[in-house]
């Protein structure tokens, strides 16, 4: 066991090999799939990268010592078999397999590694649950779908190396030590040996260093590019992450689109061989929200948001009348011909969904043939509920959901609630890509916690044009010449066309609530470098972990990822983070303060 190569060298992989090549003398090197001890033949499944094919160890053809060896292949050993390839013939054949039709017959093989009975099933339909599969990843990576789901990322940052190297663009790699470069999450900090006190933080992009490179002429840049965000984990977020990032100069919105657009065309078409019809759609941020719920719509199926509010301003329902009160909205989804679909316990369920979007409850209407069903039905006179139904086109049969409360609360319920119908009732078409822009986003959004505007994108992004003279007197209600790339309700990307002028730059920080020495500090070396000559610029950044996601048909992100992390953001495969020595602390100058 532990035989060494000698000089063996595989003639191709497993799936290479079909009829064609009968009677050809093979060398294969892979892993023992399955294998079935028949007394005087041994077969065993060899799997490589490519897939799988049949080896035979016949005790009529080896020696008895290399018969005896072979006896003692088990699961994972690794084994280097030449032999002849062989037609299989009747009932022999197997259809399920790529190389069916073949087998490799062993006269000679080596054992190169044998292995421990492994901790998960090395196979597709391994049950196993995800933390066992992620402490032992090594081996969940050797199973056939996350082959192909790693190649497949493999294809994806392949094809956009290309077509962006085609379009003009240069890939540069930018520092990942380096200053905060912030995309609204934490960052994470290194610290200084050499500088006591001081860190470094990781990038959440390189967007402060792509805009220097178009300063500096570069014109198109591309980067394949680590990211690193300390935020809450979702199933579509990491903290370590991976973009492609462009910049472009001299461009305005439609240029950064065009070449994108083009790019998305050729990267379905490469990878799926789905043909995307180009222009794609566009959707303004005001739109999507209001017919959505969502700046990341999922437009593959109906169920579009209802606005009630005018309808119902006089009604004896307080919670309406004091959600409009507040500036807040009432609005509803009409699930068409659903009617007999939700049972009172559903309905209460939905209920308690919504109230995890901070919705104070869901009222409802549900339209049954005997008659109208509804808990605020008491509340409205007969010409309310009418013009209700009118404005929702409601017809015997359908169910109606409402949500009365502050306007965000109403998005994000009705939103969230729209997707979980689509989902329940099946609504959701199987291989449809829908592609989307939104775009005419605000600049700003008020944050409660910090009593002050942040940037919806990042404090970089630039402002329209015709609300520049808006950005100190109406902050709220200016746009930004910002767009983002949606797929199937998954925001794949985002960029903006930049702020190139200091002043401007200023007004924007400002704007957020930085002082300029505070501006100064952190961004001095953006605000010093656009004193020289800045040229108009923007681009965008997709996340590739997510397109790899969608592209291969996967809901979790670590399905595309080689080694990720888990929602508290360790890693059960090597244990990080981990404490360090007290020595390694004293050289970094830090004191540890944790609780007991
Ligand atoms: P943004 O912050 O929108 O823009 O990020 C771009 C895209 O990166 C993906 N993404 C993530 N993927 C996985 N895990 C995460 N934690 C995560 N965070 C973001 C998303 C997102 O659309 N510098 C700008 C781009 C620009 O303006 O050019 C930026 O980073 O798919
Ligand atoms: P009540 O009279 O309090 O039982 O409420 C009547 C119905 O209104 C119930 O179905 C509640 O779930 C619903 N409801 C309560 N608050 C809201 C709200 N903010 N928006 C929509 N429906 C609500």
């Amino acid at each position: 066991m532990g035989e060494l190569l000698q000089g063996w060298k595989r003639s191709c992989y497993c799936t290479e090999l079909s009829a064609a090549n009968v009677g050809e003398t093979v060398t294969l090197m892979g892993w023992t799939n399955v294998r079935r001890d028949l007394g005087a033949l041994i077969f065993v499944q060899l799997r490589d990268r490519s897939g799988l094919i049949q080896v035979v160890f016949d005790s009529s053809t080896l020696s008895k010592a290399d018969f005896d060896r072979a006896s003692t292949i088990r699961s994972e050993f690794v084994l280097a078999v030449r032999g002849e390839l062989v037609a299989r013939t009747g009932s022999m054949v197997n259809p399920n397999m790529k190389t069916g039709e073949v087998e490799v017959l062993v006269r000679e093989f080596k054992i190169l590694s044998a292995s421990e009975t492994p901790p998960i099933d090395v196979d597709d339909n391994c049950n196993a649950n995800e933390a066992l599969r992620l402490k032992y990843r090594y081996l969940d990576l050797r199973r056939p779908c996350m082959q192909k789901n790693l190649m497949m990322r493999h294809q994806i940052a392949f094809c956009a190396r290309r077509f962006f190297a085609e379009n003009g663009f240069f890939e540069i790699e930018t520092p990942i030590l380096t200053n905060s470069t912030p995309e609204g999450a934490r960052d994470y900090l290194v610290p200084s040996r050499v500088h006591p006190g001081s860190f470094y933080a990781l990038p959440q992009s390189p967007q402060l260093f792509k805009q220097l490179l178009m300063l500096s002429g570069y014109d198109r840049y591309m980067q394949i590019a680590r990211c690193f965000r300390d935020e809450d984990l979702r199933a579509d977020r990491q903290p370590d992450f991976t973009q492609i990032d462009l910049e472009m100069s001299f461009v305005e919105e439609e240029d950064v689109m065009e070449v994108n657009e083009r790019f998305l065309q050729r990267l379905f078409q490469e990878t799926l061989g789905v043909e995307i019809s180009l222009p794609l759609p566009r959707l303004p941020y005001d739109q999507a929200m209001s017919r959505y719920g969502s700046d990341k719509p999922d437009t593959r199926f109906g169920l579009e948001l209802c606005d009630l509010s005018d309808l119902v301003a006089n009604t004896g329902f307080s919670v309406f009348q004091n959600a409009l009160k507040n500036g807040g909205s009432v609005r509803c989804i009409n699930v068409k011909g659903h009617s007999a679909d939700f049972s009172r316990k559903e309905i209460d369920a939905l209920g308690e969904f919504v109230k995890t979007y901070r919705a104070k409850g869901l009222a409802w209407i549900n339209a049954k043939p005997d008659g109208l069903q509804s808990p605020i039905a008491k509340f409205l006179t007969e010409e309310e509920m009418a013009a209700v139904l009118a404005r929702a086109n409601v017809e015997t049969g359908d169910i109606v959901f409402i949500v009365a409360d502050a306007n965000d609360i109403v998005f994000a319920s009705l939103g969230a609630l729209r997707c979980k119908l689509a989902d329940k009732l099946k609504l959701i078409p199987e291989g449809k890509y829908n592609l989307l822009w939104v775009t005419d986003f605000p600049l700003l959004e008020w944050n409660e916690e910090a009593n002050r505007y942040v940037a919806m994108h990042h404090p970089f992004t630039s402002p329209k044009d015709e609300d520049l003279d808006k950005l100190e007197s109406d902050p709220g209600s200016v746009r930004a010449k910002a767009y983002d790339i949606v797929l199937n309700g998954v925001e794949i990307g985002g960029g903006s066309i930049r702020i190139h002028s200091n002043e401007l730059q200023q007004r924007m920080f400002a704007a957020i609530g930085f002082t300029k020495e505070q501006a100064q500090k952190r961004f001095g070396y953006l605000l010093d470098a656009f004193r020289f000559g800045p040229p108009p610029h923007g681009g965008l950044a997709y996340g590739l972990d997510r397109l790899a996601m969608l592209i291969c048909g996967t809901s979790n992100i670590r399905d595309v990822i080689a080694f990720p992390k888990v929602q508290n953001a360790s890693c059960p495969l090597t244990g990080a983070p981990y404490p360090v020595d007290e020595k390694q602390l004293e050289e970094l100058h830090i004191r540890c303060v944790t609780d007991e």
